[in-house]
């Protein structure tokens, strides 16, 4: 167990195994940065000609360890590079937390000494420190011992003893918590994580959450096959019907006292995409254990909702089927019908996300929320269209914008993609059904499948997330990203839902006289 502080103290004279300071650039090359100034005055005039004889720069993602022989009190300094000083934004600083964090090793204690003289700044560097420490090990015969990894983190910072500071400590580790969790998640390969598999362990942890005096009072339902059945879930079923392990939908409520709005959220929860019949090239199936990324991600945001208190009605959805190949796998061809009676033409049967999003969303849509939020590793449109670190942002324009906001607050990439006029016509080109899952034009497939996605919503103000691309991390750990399933979305939507309950409490904040 490690155990986190704040504290406001000289990273020159605090006692830890490491001290972590920044180094930034500017026009005359690396400069130390705020919080790290005692670190530089204790080595005086050596500072510098230290620095260049590392040949340290200061450009992002840099990291160097040097041995202090008591020049400060700590035994060794890391510096870590935060790139161009004029762009000193927290998102910089939570990504040299992350990479620092990664380059401490065998140390019991650590203390941080990033820039973080203002609230925004102390949520940076404890997010991004913790965050960027995560590595998945669950599967590995040699790891690093428990009591290997330090056993104490002190973030330092000038305003330590501020209660915005302290606040938003707590706030990010709480944050993190829900972050790793669905990182967690998401690197379980699928088959250890199937449909029934993963709606008992979300029955497990909303049981530990639940436990106790003082403890959150959330609702949770889950609906086996046969319910799915009697409450004509045809696309779950569809999707599902080829896998060895049944599909499922898990729903959580966090319905606190007084709570004036509902935001209902509705994430993709398939444990293995191998594509079924319209079967993924092999390359294209290493990752799909990924493609539950959503639905972890609605579960662990209405969880941290709940431990927040955030005094806001919250319903996450999460349908979970496996896609795969067998005598009683949908075909291309096939037409299902989706909760509410709409017909679907089923053309390709590697576009199955939207089939169990369909049923959610129509689910969700029928408690009459006051907006919906999906969120879905939906399509590699959307990788091509912004790589694969950007989300695509569609639907209706003020949750789009409420969403973005959001996304500002939380720190996570996303952009506006439109729905355009035509879609309308694609996915109603089917001659059987009501509506064309998917069709021949290659063009917009991630927008298609949003104007899919919102025949489903009954007009309510809506906003779609596809995370295909930064859902997963395929390559190497950078910046306070782990390799694998990233968390990202549920800081978003937690902060959205936030901001949602501050606009309602200021709209009935009683008039000044
Ligand atoms: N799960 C995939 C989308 C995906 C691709 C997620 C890459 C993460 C990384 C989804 O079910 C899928 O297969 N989409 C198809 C849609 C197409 C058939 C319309 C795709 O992207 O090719
Ligand atoms: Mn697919
Ligand atoms: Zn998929």
């Amino acid at each position: 167990m490690t155990t986190y502080t704040l504290r406001s103290a000289s990273p020159a004279k605090t006692r830890a195994d490491v001290v972590i300071v920044g180094v930034s650039k500017d026009g005359k090359g690396p400069t130390i940065a705020l919080g790290g100034e005692d670190v530089a005055a204790a080595y005086g005039r050596k500072f510098k000609p230290l620095l260049s004889s590392l040949g340290f720069t200061g450009r992002a993602g840099e990291t160097a360890k040097l041995p202090t022989s008591g020049t400060i009190n700590a035994p060794l300094l890391l510096l870590v590079g935060l790139g161009d000083a004029k762009k000193l934004t927290p998102a910089a600083v939570r990504r040299a937390a992350g990479v620092a964090a990664r380059a401490v090793t065998n140390a019991a204690s650590v203390a941080v000494a990033l820039p973080a003289d203002s609230p925004e700044l102390v949520r940076a560097v404890t997010e991004g420190y913790l965050l960027g420490g995560y590595t998945f090990t669950d599967y590995k015969r040699d790891t690093r011992p428990e009591s290997d990894k330090a056993g104490e983190v002190v973030v330092l910072s000038s305003i330590a003893r501020k209660q915005e500071a302290t606040a938003q400590f707590e706030r990010a580790q709480l944050f993190v918590e829900a972050q790793l969790a669905t990182r967690q998640w998401v690197n379980l390969p699928a088959n250890d994580l199937n449909p029934p598999s993963f709606a008992d362990q979300v029955v497990a942890r909303h049981a530990e959450l639940t436990k106790g005096r003082g403890a959150p009072k959330i609702g949770i339902t889950v609906w086996d096959e046969k319910a799915l059945e009697a409450d004509g879930c045809g696309g779950i079923l569809g999707v599902g019907g080829g896998s060895a392990t049944p599909p499922r939908m898990v729903k959580l409520t966090w319905e606190p006292e007084g709570a004036t709005q509902h935001v209902a959220l509705v994430g993709k929860g398939i444990t293995y995409d191998s594509g079924g019949y319209s079967i993924k090239p092999a390359a294209s199936m290493v990752s799909m254990k990924e493609d539950m990324a959503g639905a972890a991600s609605v579960i662990e945001a209405l969880f941290l909702i709940a431990r927040l208190g955030l005094p806001v009605k919250v319903t996450a959805w999460a349908p979970m089927a496996e896609n795969m190949i067998s005598g009683a796998a949908m075909r291309p061809g096939d037409v299902l019908t989706v909760r509410g009676g709409t017909t679907v033409e089923v053309t390709n049967t590697d576009a199955e996300g939207r089939l169990i999003l369909a049923d959610a969303l129509v689910m969700a849509a029928e408690e009459k929320p006051d907006v919906i939020v999906d969120i879905a590793t939906l399509t590699g449109h959307m990788v091509v269209a912004l790589g694969d670190k950007v989300a695509g942002l569609l639907g209706t324009d003020e949750a789009v914008e409420q969403v973005e906001a959001a996304a500002k607050t939380a720190g996570e990439a996303m952009w506006h993609m439109p729905i355009p006029e035509e879609m309308s016509e694609r996915i109603t080109s089917s001659k059987v059904a009501d509506l064309a899952q998917h069709d021949a034009v290659r063009w917009g497939g991630g927008l298609f499948a949003g104007a899919f996605l919102r025949e489903f919503t009954d007009g309510l103000p809506w906003a779609h997330l596809d995370i295909a691309g930064p859902g997963f991390n395929t390559g190497g750990a950078h910046g306070y990203t782990s390799p694998g399933g990233t968390g990202f979305g549920v800081a978003t939507m937690v902060e959205f839902v936030a901001a949602r309950a501050e606009a309602a409490s200021e709209d009935t904040a009683p008039a000044d006289a």
